[in-house]
């Protein structure tokens, strides 16, 4: 949509990064940046939009079928993230709405966070650490505070795309990992690189010694990780999240960390989030949970900002996005 960058109004809904918003400042947009430090009601920011052209949102922006239809008006959605699930893209697709995302711009900093959590849970870092603070570094156990090694062991990615490849590199790496993953197609450049095998589902539960998510959630993703996953899964297993907490159920991995059915676990990304502060895997000695800080550098927030402002950008100047989630509505 070639248009004067003046008459665009651009809504930022959390405090970003000053790197996007000075470019688009720069352009000529206008752009009014939430100013609170708490986010926007679902009302609030169906409210703040309609003043606007376009919004640049976070993945926990509620941008559903009732936001997109309270605001058929907006002209673009620029999403501060790889992931779109919180947005009806086929509504904002039959609308004509274009959606920019920010893929790329996390691999190296969530595979960071997803490898670091395999190690982690390998060794109990964060029960460990929970332990001194209570007192409990006494004397020397010998059979106490066992972990598990990882060199040569297997690691099952699920969802093998941009970082679940730089974790595999990572896995093979440090550790000379074998790697096999589940995908809907080859990975051509990860069988080369890694030797990475591709197998069905079932096959990555059994054969696995660590399985890492790196997928969408999706109608086919949601909860696949549940109790009939789990007890496929070695009992010397540990599983990763670091993608999105739906892809697993929340219930079933803790009956599997309980029954002994997995090793560990290590999540980034839980179901609710935040989550609540009595959930049992909190307490649990093989788990390891933070609080969604996969793309949590300087470097990564950056180029989000950075993609986020040139999608918008280059829509209006060029009528082009670069990082498009649905290149359909170029075509109508
Ligand atoms: C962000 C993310 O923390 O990019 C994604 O999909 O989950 C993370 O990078 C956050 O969701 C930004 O909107």
């Amino acid at each position: 949509m070639k248009r004067n960058p003046d008459e665009i109004k651009v809504l930022v809904t959390r405090n970003i990064p000053v790197l996007g918003v000075e470019m688009l400042r720069k352009e000529g947009f206008s752009v009014t940046a939430w100013a609170l430090e708490r986010p926007m009601t679902d009302q609030e920011l169906i409210a703040e939009s309609k003043k606007h052209n376009v919004i640049l949102c976070v993945s926990a922006d509620n941008i559903s079928t009732d936001f997109i239809n309270a605001c058929p008006h907006l002209e673009m959605i620029s999403q501060f993230a790889v992931g779109y699930d919180n947005i009806d893209v086929p509504l904002a697709t039959k609308l004509g709405i274009p959606i920019g995302y920010a893929p790329g711009a996390m691999n190296e900093a969530t595979a960071d966070i997803a490898f670091g959590l395999m190690i982690s849970v390998a060794r109990k870092f964060f029960y460990m650490h929970k332990g001194i603070l209570k007192g409990q570094w006494t004397y020397f156990k010998p059979n106490a505070n066992l972990g598990i090694e990882l060199n040569n062991k297997t690691i099952g990615i699920f969802g093998l795309g941009r970082i679940g490849l730089a974790m595999a590199r990572r896995c093979k790496g440090a550790y000379n990992m074998n790697i096999i993953y589940c995908n809907r197609n080859v990975h051509a450049e990860a069988e080369k690189l890694f030797n990475a095998k591709r197998v069905n589902f079932g096959d990555l539960l059994r054969q696995s010694d660590v399985i890492s998510v790196h997928s969408v959630l999706s109608k086919e993703t949601k909860e696949i990780f549940n109790k009939d996953a789990f007890n496929k899964m070695k009992s010397s297993s540990i599983f990763i999240n670091t993608a999105r907490g739906g892809v697993h159920n929340e219930q079933d991995l803790i009956d599997a960390l309980n029954s002994g059915r997995i090793w560990g676990a290590g999540l980034d990304v839980t179901n609710p989030e935040p989550m609540r502060l009595d959930n049992p895997l909190l307490e649990m000695e093989n788990v390891c949970i933070l609080p969604h800080i996969g793309s949590a550098t300087i470097e990564a927030r950056n180029e989000m900002s950075r993609m986020a402002a040139e999608n918008i950008i280059s829509y209006y100047k060029n009528n082009t996005v670069p990082n498009i989630v649905n290149p359909e509505v170029f075509k109508k």
